[in-house]
């Protein structure tokens, strides 16, 4: 699909994006757009290649592809001095090769903050109270009364919500739980945010002052120290060789039996092998997880585990969101052809 035909700059979209601002923005500044409409949901190396072709001033590229050496090396002989992957994270990117090749490199950050911690949110819910469970035996046709004992799950009020990695969205979703279910909070954070803190100790204050149980807060000295004490913890780090299978078989063996365990980061954040056999002998702990460690499969076994909910990485799927992360994909792009800043240009 191609918009603008005569522009002056070629700006190639891998995947076609949400909305028509991102197109309208690269239109009215000159710019030449092509979307790739193959059916084909990931594509390779070599597909990319043929669409960055000879002349190309800038790419939009997506999560599932592999933006090494071999990309920026053919974006930079076409001409190309931009490349923006349509996420936050940039797992998928090696920022090195395209600083090497003269690419600046942007990201989406902000526009999915919001959306992403009420999934992690929406999975600790359904998790906490087995509705995914619940659905399938409505479905089946099960139910057949009420029962004292059916789908009993946990209360959040009063637990201790633990989180991995307290930067925009693991902060975000830490309030929306503290907030809108009164839990205790402890968090490990490399980066010693202060931002939770400022937010739980005043929520405490507002609670003590109406007569309520002021919830707690602690910034944990080790991320141990979360899996160990609390009851729902949730995954927010970025994705590199640090945090890789942090999550592993000894890890899940320090956490409550009865623990819920939500991933809206990356999947090889976890050791997908090791929870499968945690969740065969640990019916009681649940997990939640929006991601996995080979996408778009899932390791043997995980698809039959009762105590875990499974969606397709839609964290950050809302309409305004997506159209926000488009846009702001363009913005790269264009910011570099024209001279503007780029979001997460790590030589800005
Ligand atoms: C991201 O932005 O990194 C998410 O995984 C997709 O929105």
């Amino acid at each position: 699909e191609v918009w603008n035909p005569n522009g002056k700059y070629r700006v190639v979209s891998t995947k076609p994006m949400p909305g028509t601002r991102w197109i309208n923005l690269l239109v009215d500044q000159d710019c030449r757009v092509e979307i790739c409409t193959q059916k084909k949901t990931i594509l390779s190396v070599e597909d990319i290649i043929a669409l960055i072709g000879d002349k190309c001033d800038g790419v939009i590229g997506q999560l599932t592809e592999d933006w090494g050496e071999t990309l920026f090396a053919a974006l930079s002989r076409a001409g190309g001095k931009a490349f923006s992957n349509m996420a936050v994270g940039y797992n998928n990117v090696d920022v090195n090769a395209a600083n090497k090749y003269g690419v600046a490199v942007g990201n989406t950050p902000g526009v999915l903050t919001e959306t992403t911690a009420e999934l992690a949110a929406s999975l600790s819910l359904s998790a906490a109270r087995r509705i995914v469970e619940a659905d399938e035996f409505m479905r089946a046709g099960l139910y057949d009364g009420w029962l004292p004992n059916l789908f009993v799950g946990n209360l959040l009020k009063g637990q201790t919500v633990g989180v991995i990695g307290a930067g925009r969205i693991g902060s975000a979703y830490a309030r929306i739980m503290v907030e809108g279910f009164k839990m205790n909070l402890i968090y490990f954070d490399l980066y010693q945010s202060t931002r939770l803190e400022k937010f739980v100790t005043a929520y405490g204050e507002f609670l003590k002052a109406n007569g309520e149980q002021p919830v707690t807060w602690k910034r944990a000295s080790s991320m141990d120290e979360v899996l160990r004490e609390a009851d729902l913890i949730s995954l927010h780090p970025v994705l590199d060789k640090t945090t890789y299978h942090l999550v592993n078989k000894e890890r899940l063996a320090m956490m409550k039996k009865e623990a819920i365990l939500i991933n809206c980061s990356r999947g090889p954040v976890v050791d997908e092998v090791a929870l499968v056999e945690h969740l065969k002998h640990n019916p009681m702990f649940r997990v939640g997880l929006d991601v996995f460690e080979d996408e778009p499969y899932m390791k043997p076994g995980l698809a039959e585990m009762k105590n875990a909910i499974v969606v397709p990485h839609i964290a950050s799927a809302s309409k305004w969101t997506r159209e926000g992360m488009a846009t702001l994909a363009a913005l790269n792009v264009l910011g570099k052809i024209k001279g503007y800043p780029v979001w997460g240009d790590p030589n800005h």
